[in-house]
């Protein structure tokens, strides 16, 4: 169980340099973003031993801007279709482990994301599971504090409705080699339409007035935000900003709910991350804080 955390950042001006304490983001963060696409087709083998060996590396000494007490913890999987809805297992799997009030789900969207990422970096497929078969995941990687949890889950799937006590695996993902051959019509239709459509940043600012304000960086930054995955592509975020434009916020929209995807803050901190992201790419040092407003985590990502 690895629990990547770095602390003492300070937001500092320093363009055109990208530096991050302690360890670099080594990949390449536009075409990485770019590529990332979720798979539910994989080749049965496993991942070879110095592509895992890297994964873990990074996996523990993951350079998060934030104090956080998420666990990354790697799991093997039968080649059964019981753990993911119509997707058979991969050997090798990733969940993301958490407290679940808002705060904490929305950092292990963020973590994991940057995980993800870095498996992408290294041409690896994955997929973020929130409706994953919680009695399976169990029986794999025994992680729940009672058995009566198991009841907790939503027919089912993912850990529980809502917040509830002790930690759980918010997300989980496989991690493997994508199989083109394996899809199904109906899964080809997901993957390569519906699933890439992205909204515009116009469409995405809670001041569609701040448009005309937006510097080239906060507008490559913005980009890469829309970018992240979020559960049904519902991209539920919306892009305010403080400070004179020198901070950017992200939060779902006040009262939000979606009719089948229960925890959206994770989502907030997976968009969350790719604007972290997007700003260190322009040569940013930013802060990143995350506070909560009426079960919505909201986001502050500052460069001064
Ligand atoms: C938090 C989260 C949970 C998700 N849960 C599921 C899931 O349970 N089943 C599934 O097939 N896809 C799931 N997805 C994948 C989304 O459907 C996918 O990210 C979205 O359609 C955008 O497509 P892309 O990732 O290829 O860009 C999830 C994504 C996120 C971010």
């Amino acid at each position: 169980m690895f629990f990547p955390s770095l602390k003492g950042w300070a937001g500092v001006k320093r363009p055109g340099i990208m530096e991050v304490p302690q360890m670099s983001i080594t990949f390449s963060i536009k075409s990485t973003i770019d590529a990332r696409r979720s798979a539910r087709s994989y080749q049965m083998k496993p991942v070879d031993q110095d592509v895992m060996d890297a994964i873990k590396n990074f996996a523990r000494a993951m350079p998060i801007p934030f104090d956080h007490h998420i666990a990354i913890r790697f799991f093997h999987a039968d080649p059964t279709k019981v753990l993911y809805p119509f997707m058979k297992s991969p050997p090798d799997n990733i969940a993301f482990v958490a407290e679940t009030d808002s705060i904490s789900i929305s950092k292990a969207g963020f973590v994991g994301e940057l995980l993800i990422l870095y498996a992408q970096s290294k041409n690896l497929s994955t997929c973020w599971y929130g409706h994953y078969k919680l009695a399976e995941l169990e029986r794999l990687m025994p992680h729940l504090q009672t058995p009566d949890q198991l009841k907790e889950a939503n027919k089912g799937f993912g850990y529980s409705r809502g917040e509830t006590t002790g930690v759980r695996a918010i997300c989980i993902t496989p991690l493997g080699y994508y199989e083109d051959s394996g899809l199904r019509l109906m899964d080809r239709i997901t993957e390569k339409t519906i699933s890439h459509k992205r909204k515009e940043i116009i469409e995405l600012l809670e001041n569609q007035d701040d448009f005309c304000h937006l510097s080239d960086d906060i507008l490559y930054t913005l980009d890469l935000g829309r970018k992240a995955p979020s559960a049904g592509n519902s991209q539920m975020w919306r892009f305010g900003f403080e400070d004179s434009f020198n901070t950017i916020t992200v939060a779902m929209p006040p009262g939000y709910q979606h009719f089948k995807w229960e925890h959206p803050n994770v989502d907030i901190g997976i968009c969350a991350c790719h604007i972290w992201l997007g700003l260190l790419d322009r040569g940013w040092q930013p802060t990143v804080k995350v506070s909560e407003d009426a079960g919505r985590a909201i986001w502050k990502i500052s460069i001064e």
